[in-house]
């Protein structure tokens, strides 16, 4: 067993984390506050391969690992989650699967692009009734000679706004229950395709998050993805990965809440010296420093499972669950440690706080990582 990084890993980890203190940092406070979209980021993010991690070169992604890209994602988190979920959607549950499932000329058309970070997707399985229980789509695509027709309503979509490619997850054929769900790519602009209201969000108030309308949207043949009927396994695959990137979201946003903390607790004094120097800070930093440990352990492994070809649904949602809480409670003991100022915005954490929870909701519920959690054991 080797806990070592690798110096590729490294360079990385350091590309990463230079990016987020000098292009996500200026503007973070402004960008939550407003809720804007941190577009310019996000392209420079593109141009500089964030968008396409793992995608094989040939489709002009980077072909890198995924404890590389776990490794990336925690830097940018620990500076704007807005961003780093951007990257994440893109990554994980838009060219992980056209990569994997699509046809070649799906891969020429669409992930060429989105891989270049020319384009962002979008991955559209929520809607107004169908959150945790997936199954239950009301979105449907009824054949109609060489095309589909789509009507329904999708919510809470990460990059709602801001995408140009969405995968679209629909009924073809209700009375299958989830045997009889596929998968789409629709671009926007075609007819009948709205993007609907924006929400005003606790966290993660950058990062665009819409309602999506379609009515008698025309989609091809050729853009449906595998087999009528494969959908539903699609979207539950793309989420088993997915759950990884969303766990590294949630380890940077507690490593960025306690390196805050840490910083803040050497500087501020207290009592006649600097609060580190007192043991109720100290107990609080040892706690915080251990949880993020243990998390990123179980981001690692579920990563390096991945890239190993074994099986790593079950490792991916231990991964969400803990890291997604060790987010929580660290983020909310940073604020602690700040005192007054921590409950300011100038301060940063009490931004991480709200950041933190969605990675308790989104990709999954805590409840919904149990279930497959436990699903793995009783197998
Ligand atoms: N991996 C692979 N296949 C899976 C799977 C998994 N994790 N979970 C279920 N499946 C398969 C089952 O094997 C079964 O296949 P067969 O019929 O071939 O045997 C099929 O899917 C149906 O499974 P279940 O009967 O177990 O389905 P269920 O209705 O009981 O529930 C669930 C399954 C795990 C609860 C699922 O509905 C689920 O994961 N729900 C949460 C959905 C979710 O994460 N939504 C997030 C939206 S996306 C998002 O948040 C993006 C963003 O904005 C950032």
């Amino acid at each position: 067993m080797d806990f070592q990084l690798s110096e590729e890993h490294l360079a990385v980890k350091e590309a990463a984390r230079e990016f987020a203190q000098t292009e996500l940092l200026p503007g973070v406070i402004e960008r939550d506050t407003h809720a804007i979209f941190p577009k310019e980021q996000v392209m420079k993010m593109g141009e500089l391969g964030f968008l396409g991690m793992m995608v094989d070169p040939k489709y002009h992604g980077g072909g890198m690992d995924t404890i590389s890209y776990v490794l990336a994602m925690e830097e940018l988190s620990k500076i704007d989650a807005s961003a780093s979920v951007a990257m994440s959607v893109n990554n994980s549950l838009v060219c992980w699967g056209l990569e994997k499932y699509g046809s070649e000329e799906q891969k020429e058309k669409y992930l060429k692009p989105l891989a270049a970070g020319e384009l962002l997707g979008a991955f559209c399985l929520s809607e107004p009734e169908a959150g945790s229980d997936a199954t239950s789509q009301r979105t449907e695509a009824v054949r109609d000679g060489d095309h589909y027709i789509l009507n329904g309503t999708k919510n809470w979509i990460t990059n709602g706004n801001s995408a140009s490619i969405y995968l679209v997850i629909a009924q073809t054929h209700p009375e299958l229950g989830h045997k009889g769900i596929s998968v789409f790519i629709v671009e926007k602009g075609w007819d009948g395709f709205v993007v609907g209201k924006k929400e005003d969000k606790l966290g993660i108030r950058g990062s665009d998050t819409h309602s999506l309308m379609f009515t008698d949207v025309k989609v091809p043949v050729e853009n449906r993805i595998g087999d009528e009927g494969f959908g539903f396994t699609y979207a539950m695959e793309t989420l088993n990965g997915g759950r990884i990137g969303i766990a590294a979201q949630a380890l940077g946003i507690a490593a960025g809440a306690y390196e805050l903390a840490l910083a803040y607790s050497k500087e501020r004094k207290a009592f006649g010296k600097a609060i580190s120097q007192h043991q109720a800070i100290q107990f609080k930093l040892a706690d915080m420093a251990t949880q993020i440990e243990a998390a990123r352990l179980l981001v690692h492994k579920a990563a390096w499972l991945k890239d190993q070809g074994e099986e790593y649904a079950h490792a991916s949602a231990i991964a969400k669950l803990y890291a997604s809480q060790v987010a929580m409670d660290v983020t909310v003991e940073a604020i602690q440690v700040h005192g007054g100022y921590g409950y300011v915005k100038e301060y940063h954490v009490e931004r991480l706080m709200r950041d933190a929870k969605i990675t308790q909701i989104y990709e999954g519920t805590s409840e919904i990582q149990k279930i497959v959690i436990s699903r793995g054991i009783l197998r």
